[in-house]
């Protein structure tokens, strides 16, 4: 069964090919940061306007690059899905319509599908021994979420950020000092040089609940870096290490925690964050010393993309479980939650 999924939520505009599930025939992707880091963020109107753009020749390259032209689409095609929430409305729009109208000219059933679901299952697509029961982890600019994954559409919510993404504390915290958008993974990098023991940024644990908060931690890079001269490169190696310590220490102890509260013997992370190297390592680390099964997709599956959408629809389409069977119309959901179907 062949996939065609588009992917449009934020900045990026994404299409890919799967085939069964897990294999990847194209993951195309087309990034918008050189536009947005100008504004130091995702300027939301021009994200729209460039997914128009990119749109058709992003479905074009996924198609030709799993062998499939507008000829033989008929044939090799049997479902396609789109993410409808949540994300940016005018994003969101541009993918959807895409997808009714390819759906609508080759009579082909369209899959509305969650992002969120799309981030849980990424470690999934490469490595299929990642099953059910397992603690998702999903970090990314819009998210910060601990969900019990019971079975694909069965879901237990632990908990989620009271105020920043751990990706938006990483972005607006890079801001603060001067780096450019997207700041984690530059962050990332300069913290390499860093001393992470530098500065005590406190660990915003929140005891007693599974939420996060990491708007604190930001408002502590702000005043640290108003006494500092962030104009010195080895300062600002400094404050990039210490705030990495704090972010990565705080999620990687919370998750193990609540693992080993529900006594899952698996993790799986996904969303952006899940491609910096410490918080990486850490999980490895502590997944081997408490006996937990640590899945982190590749940093192509980690971030936005198209396929962690076809996933999802092929196992909504074995559970025959997807909305709009005969329809080609579906309805954008901009703030839409994480639902059990
Ligand atoms: O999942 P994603 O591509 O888009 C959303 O759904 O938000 O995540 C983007 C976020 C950005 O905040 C970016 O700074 C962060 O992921 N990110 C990182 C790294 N790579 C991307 N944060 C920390 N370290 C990284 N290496
Ligand atoms: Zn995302």
């Amino acid at each position: 069964m062949k996939i065609l999924a588009i992917e449009t939520s934020c900045d990026d505009t994404s299409s890919s090919v799967v085939e069964n599930g897990n294999k990847v025939l194209s993951n195309i992707i087309s990034s918008q940061i050189p536009i947005h880091s100008k504004y130091n963020g995702v300027v939301p109107e021009l994200a729209s306007r460039e997914h128009i753009k990119n749109i058709n020749i992003v479905v074009e390259q996924a198609l030709k690059q799993a062998n499939i032209s507008f000829e033989t689409f008929d044939k090799e095609i049997d479902y396609i899905a789109c993410t409808y929430g949540p994300g940016l409305a005018g994003s969101l729009l541009v993918g959807v319509m895409t997808a009714e109208t390819l759906s609508y000219i080759y009579k082909k059933p369209l899959i509305p599908i969650n992002h969120i679901e799309g981030h849980i299952f990424s470690s999934a697509i490469e490595n299929q021994n990642l099953k059910p029961p397992f603690l998702s982890v999903v970090i990314s600019g819009g998210h910060t979420e601990l969900v019990i994954i019971k079975d694909y559409g069965k879901y237990k919510f632990l908990g989620g950020t009271r105020d920043d993404a751990c990706g938006e504390a990483f972005d607006k915290a890079a801001k603060i000092l001067g780096l450019h958008y997207p700041g984690g993974p530059i962050i990332d990098k300069l913290s390499k040089q860093g001393n992470s023991k530098a500065i005590n940024f406190t660990r915003p644990m929140m005891k007693g609940t599974w939420d996060f908060s990491f708007s604190g931690i930001k408002t502590a890079v702000l005043n640290y870096s108003k006494k500092t001269d962030i104009k010195n490169q080895k300062n600002v190696n400094d404050i990039c290490a210490s705030f990495q310590q704090a972010v990565a220490e705080t999620v990687v102890i919370k998750s193990i925690q609540a693992a080993k509260e529900y006594n899952l013997k698996s993790i799986a992370l996904g969303g952006g964050v899940s491609c910096n190297s410490l918080i990486r390592k850490m999980f490895k680390e502590e997944g081997e010393k408490n006996k937990i099964n640590i899945f982190l997709p590749s940093p192509i599956f980690g971030t936005d993309n198209a396929s962690m959408i076809a996933h999802i629809a092929y196992h909504k389409v074995l559970r025959k479980k997807y909305t709009y069977p005969n329809k080609q119309i579906v309805s954008i959901s901009p703030s839409l939650e994480l639902k059990n179907w």
